[in-house]
């Protein structure tokens, strides 16, 4: 208690006393669980994705219970708002979603993101940064970059009561000018005939005190201030120093943008599961004709969505609209749909993939061969997702062979479904190998190729609507390795990107990114390249060249 009267941080009060506390002494305020702040950070936001979350209440948590460096997982990635956060602070990120329009954006979300530098703890830079703010000698250890160590942060002192009543260097300045106050103090008592104690000393001298009283009061009080700010200087330098974590410093002559990250799409999978009958059956068999009634009202409910909705393609108008769609008795195939080719009317045949999982390869084969036996023209395929090979099969003799992506809403109970594009077709790549003259393999892209449903032509649209294609220059058959990727799309979703670059960017490498053409490379010595190709929708396909 007497260090605090001391340092003059007791305050008397009608009939108790009160501790002095300055802003400057801790001058933020800790959060606590009850957020009003954040409401405004969504209209700040702009919003790409209807369910977006607001990057403030996402930036929070993250900073809240993880450090640079650390890995932070969101399954539900819509727009990509926590990955995209996680990148600006400096944290790995793993995101998934079930949705390609999800990850489409997402991607191309984190492909045009531009954020601060923040200067690493681990830097000579943020070495000498942590010096000046510590007014110190910069340390010189060698330094690696390392994420791990954090940022540097800007940070304000934490002056507690406790960390005043146990500092033991106010006792000693205390003393040290108590020798020198307290002469003065009874002279001027001394001289005014009074018996003021330190604290009944007025601040102003009286206009008609003798000279002699006036100048030990301005001595006295020009000690009594200098003892008072030496006190507080103690205290300033034993205080606790609490470091904002959402607040390191930055280097402003610097621009950042995301780090290296992949995309990984659904690879194919199959699983076993227990039907009604207690038996183990394939869900990743096509869900036909059975006779277990889940599976049949899964079927019923999409061909009853399918007569409605028809097949969207890439291109708007090129919908596939059914005049009639019935059920086929057939082995794989389950519906027979008529839609007009101008004056014709043709028969598709209808495969409908597995509820969960992948449609295979040969299960596709099975059912564009019973189509072709059945005389369809056409067989249009709906699947959640398809074996990569599988987007090489087009057509059988004269069938041609649709495979309408279905929108996973369909999982959904009818009235949440949306109308829109639940069956996409997303059509053949429509690619060019061509050879250099020293002997390199470039390729070319000239669009998706989409079926006229009224004239049963291919044509090939252009490449607006192509996001992104990627080549893998050697494919192993195994995994697609991304070694070149190039990013198209009608309306430069980089373009804010390049804006913000503008001095940093190399003119003939952007081009080279936004181009309908490869760069040249070597022949691959696995003898194959792939392409793979996304639509603005996020749907992928992928297609295996030889080249030898
Ligand atoms: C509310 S949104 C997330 C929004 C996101 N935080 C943002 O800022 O954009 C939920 C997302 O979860 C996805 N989703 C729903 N069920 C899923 C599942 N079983 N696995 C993965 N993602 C799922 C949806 O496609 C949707 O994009």
């Amino acid at each position: 208690m007497d260090r605090l009267v001391r340092a003059n941080r007791v305050e008397k009060r009608a009939s108790s006393i009160g501790f002095v506390r300055f802003f400057d002494d801790y001058p933020v305020v800790p959060r606590s669980n009850i957020w009003t702040d954040t409401g405004t950070g969504s209209f700040t936001d702009a919003k790409v994705y209807v369910v977006q979350t607001s990057t403030k209440v996402i930036q929070r948590c993250i900073l809240m219970a993880s450090d640079p460096g650390d890995l932070v997982m969101d399954p539900t990635c819509g727009s990509g708002s926590t990955a995209y956060v996680a990148e600006q602070w400096g944290r790995r990120w793993i995101t998934i979603d079930t949705s390609r329009v999800a990850l489409a954006l997402a991607r191309s979300r984190l492909m045009g993101a531009r954020y601060p530098y923040y200067l690493l703890a681990d830097s000579s830079e943020g070495q000498r940064k942590e010096a000046e703010i510590m007014r110190s000698v910069p340390k010189s250890y060698l330094t690696h970059g390392n994420i791990k160590h954090g940022f540097v942060y800007e940070r304000v002192p934490h002056i507690t009561l406790k960390s005043i009543a146990n500092n033991a260097e106010i006792d000693v300045i205390w003393e040290d000018f108590r020798t020198r106050l307290e002469p003065l103090r009874a002279e001027l008592n001394k001289t005014l005939g009074q018996h003021w104690e330190e604290w009944e000393i007025p601040r102003k001298a009286d206009t008609d005190w003798p000279e002699a009283a006036r100048k030990t009061h301005e001595a006295w009080w020009g000690l009594r201030i200098a003892r008072q700010k030496e006190i507080d200087a103690s205290i300033a330098a034993k205080a606790d120093t609490e470091y904002l974590h959402d607040k390191p410093y930055e280097d402003r002559s610097k621009v950042r943008v995301s780090g290296p990250f992949t995309v990984e799409s659904l690879s194919p999978h199959r699983m076993l599961a227990v039907g009604t009958d207690d038996q183990f059956f394939d869900p990743g068999k096509p869900t036909a004709p059975s006779r277990d009634p889940s599976v049949r009202d899964f079927v019923t409910m999409i061909l009853t969505t399918l007569r409605e909705a028809g097949v969207q393609q890439g291109d708007k108008r090129e919908r596939i609209t059914f005049t009639s769609l019935n059920v086929w008795p057939g082995k794989m195939l389950c519906a027979e749909g008529r839609f007009m080719e101008g004056e014709t009317e043709r028969r598709a045949g209808i495969l409908i993939g597995p509820e969960f999982g992948t449609l295979t390869k040969p299960d596709l084969t099975a059912a564009a061969r019973e189509a072709g036996d059945a005389g369809f023209d056409v067989l249009i395929s709906c699947a959640f997702a398809y074996e990569a090979n599988a987007s090489e099969f087009n057509s059988l003799g004269r069938l041609k062979v649709l495979r309408a992506r279905m929108n996973p809403d369909l999982h959904m109970q009818t009235d949440l479904k949306s109308s829109g594009n639940l069956f996409v077709v997303f059509g053949e790549p429509d690619i060019g190998i061509e050879r250099t003259e020293d002997e390199e393999v470039r390729v070319r892209i000239h669009g998706v190729d989409v079926f006229k449903p009224s004239t049963g032509e291919v044509v090939s649209g252009g490449p607006e609507d192509i996001a992104l294609w990627m080549i893998d220059t050697d494919y192993n058959e195994e995994s697609f390795f991304v070694r070149h990727a190039y990013f198209l799309g009608a309306n430069d979703p980089y373009k804010a990107l390049k804006t913000t670059l503008k001095a940093e960017i190399d003119e003939e490498a952007w081009t080279s990114l936004n181009s309908e053409v490869s760069r040249p490379f070597p022949k691959p010595e696995t003898g194959r390249i792939a392409v793979k190709v996304i639509n603005q929708f996020g749907d992928e396909v992928m297609k295996v060249f030889d080249i030898s």
